[in-house]
């Protein structure tokens, strides 16, 4: 017989079940699917980055400056969303510190209800400043290595007397989505890697901070698998592509239901590093570089952009924007490497059973 999983506790809050949805880019993770992960016991997380550009405060015209207050009033109506979805559940928002609007889009998730903030791409070093009004609001950076860790760890000592409230330790070997670039975070093993970080937390520090496993995650066995490692959650992102409460268009969810791992391609990006997608037309055309790319900046979104300050690359919003429309051949499919085990469209619920091993897995 299976035996319970734990629950998660990061900073003041408790999911029931030990598993964050991962966010997902653009709109792919919006407030159906993380109210519905919520609603069934997990963390549900609201994928934050380019929620303006497909929402009513974005016009055809598109005009700088807009594109920022359009991203944080959808933020705002997404989040009342996921909430009104699970009044009670956990839910964060993703936040990308590569962004221009980051620390804007910190404060409205910490403003609006957002239980925990997730930062990935970029060492979130001054994260604590922008939530300081908000100390219910849990800190959680994403890391591919124990590098990234001591650094957070060490300036939000010294700056902010506070530590993180989790980690996220994404294993770049099977993750979707933009990877590590380092030699050293590309060839690690999640399996050594997250000793490491324990070892360095407890021994060092002398304290336990919860470390939550990412990529690669399909059923239970993962996840106690992770859990043995000595991981209190996992992060699942591939998977609730194919649900009914993800909120791209059918025809993405349909592409990811029919591909196959052989149909996994690593392709640059303009940020800078590798990203993890599915084979099609764009992602042909992105690894070969080739000069049909768009290379228009759409909304000035990126610190640092290949795209817009080099003319190099693609515009990566409008990508993957395109995709999650449903423009399947001519957007960016991210994807884990995991990809070609779903056999069909299943609710959050039916997903969250299997990755639980409890059949009744929804709580709320
Ligand atoms: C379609 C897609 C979009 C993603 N977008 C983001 C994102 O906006 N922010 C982020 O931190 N991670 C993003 N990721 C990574 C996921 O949140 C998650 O960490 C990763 O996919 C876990 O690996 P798995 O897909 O094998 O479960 C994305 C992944 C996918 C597949």
């Amino acid at each position: 017989m299976l035996r319970s999983l734990p629950p998660l506790r990061i900073g003041q809050h408790t999911a029931h079940y030990p598993i964050v949805q991962g966010a997902m880019a653009v709109r792919v993770s919006g407030a159906s699917l993380a109210g519905a992960v919520a609603n069934a016991g997990g963390v549900g997380v609201i994928s934050s980055l380019g929620l303006g550009l497909n929402s009513p405060y974005f016009g055809t015209r598109l005009r700088q400056g807009t594109f920022f207050i359009a991203n944080q009033l959808a933020l705002v109506d997404e989040l009342q969303k996921a909430r009104a979805l699970s009044p009670d559940g956990m839910i964060g928002v993703n936040i990308l510190v590569a962004t221009k609007d980051y620390s804007v889009v910190a404060r409205t998730a910490a403003a609006n209800g957002a239980n925990l903030i997730i930062t990935a791409a970029g060492l979130p070093l001054h994260l604590p400043a922008y939530t300081a009004s908000y100390p219910e609001v849990a800190l959680v950076p994403m890391v591919c290595g124990l590098e990234a860790v001591q650094t957070i760890c060490q300036t939000w000592q010294q700056q902010y007397d506070r530590l993180p409230d989790a980690f996220i330790v994404e294993n770049s070997k099977a993750a979707g989505g933009h990877i590590g670039t380092t030699c050293e975070e590309f060839n690690s093993q999640i399996e050594n890697v997250l000793p490491h970080i324990q070892n360095y937390l407890q021994n060092q520090l002398q304290v336990t901070i919860p470390l939550i496993a990412a990529g690669g995650i399909w059923e239970r066995a993962d996840v106690d698998r992770m859990l043995a490692l000595g991981a209190s959650g996992v992060q699942v992102g591939t998977r609730f592509i194919t649900t009914e409460e993800c909120d791209a268009d059918r025809r993405y969810k349909e592409f990811h239901l029919n591909a196959s791992s052989g149909d996994v391609v690593v392709v640059p990006s303009p940020v800078g590093k590798p990203a993890r997608a599915l084979r099609n037309a764009f992602a042909e055309k992105a690894i070969a570089a080739s000069p049909d790319l768009e290379r228009r900046c759409i909304a000035n979104c990126l610190e640092n952009c290949l795209c817009r300050d080099h003319r190099q690359s693609y515009c990566i919003l409008q990508a993957l924007a395109k995709a999650a429309c449903g423009d399947v051949e001519n957007g960016l499919v991210f994807s884990g490497a995991n990809v070609g085990r779903a056999e069909q469209i299943l609710s959050v619920a039916e997903v969250m059973a299997e990755l639980t091993g409890v059949r009744d897995a929804v709580i709320a």
